[in-house]
């Protein structure tokens, strides 16, 4: 029943990982990515501490699939059939560097499932799924200045690095791909 579920969800996959709606039964491996110091180091902000937090960030996240029909996405791992983490969008009407109602897209993987060049694999079948089947015009992505790996993924995935800004009194990088996709 649960697998039936989970597979009925499917939106996309790659060689080695299928990518879903993200569900509330996510919370603990959530909770075990943002609990997580290191998976925090170049967020620019601290861990969470409490499961809640997690619950409260998948309904938001599940809140964007029936708005708007769009979010970050669950990446599982076909081998073990686990949760390692999410990529997507998360579209914010809030201005940020000049720019609002926009398209941002995010990763972030359990620190255990690092250094296999998962989130690459994920995150290019992710835009190709926006561009294509959503028909997103543009995406935008952001990153502190400290953060050289995933400036290193958005690279590989061919955004271009447009501007920089500061934020809180961080400086952070501003990263556009346009959909030429037609
Ligand atoms: C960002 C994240 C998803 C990357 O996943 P990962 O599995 O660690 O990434 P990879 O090991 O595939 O490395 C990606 C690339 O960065 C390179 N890289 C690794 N460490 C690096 C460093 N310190 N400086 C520059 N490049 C680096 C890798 O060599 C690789 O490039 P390559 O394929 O050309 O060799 C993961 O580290 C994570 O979840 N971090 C915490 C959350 C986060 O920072 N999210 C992004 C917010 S903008």
């Amino acid at each position: 029943m649960y697998e039936r579920e989970v597979r009925m969800k499917i939106l996309f996959e790659t060689e080695r990982l299928y990518l879903r709606e993200i569900l509330p039964t996510d919370d603990e491996s959530m909770f075990e990515m943002d609990s997580d110091a290191e998976v925090y180091k170049f967020l620019g902000r601290k861990p969470i501490r409490n499961i809640n937090e997690s619950k409260k960030m998948i309904e938001s996240i599940r809140d964007q699939y029936k708005r708007i029909g769009i979010g970050r996405w669950a990446i599982v791992e076909k081998e073990s059939d686990r949760f390692i983490g999410w990529t997507g969008f998360k579209f914010e009407k809030e201005n940020q560097n000049g720019q609002r109602n926009f398209y941002n897209l995010k990763f972030r993987l359990l620190r255990k499932y690092w250094g296999k060049g998962y989130i690459t694999e994920a995150t290019k079948a992710a835009i190709h799924y926006a561009f294509t089947e959503l028909e997103i015009p543009e995406i935008y992505s952001m990153t502190l200045l400290s953060n050289l790996k995933s400036q290193r993924v958005l690279d590989k995935l061919g955004l271009q690095l447009v501007g920089e800004f500061k934020f809180q009194g961080d400086d952070i990088t501003w990263y556009k791909k346009i959909n030429n996709t037609d």
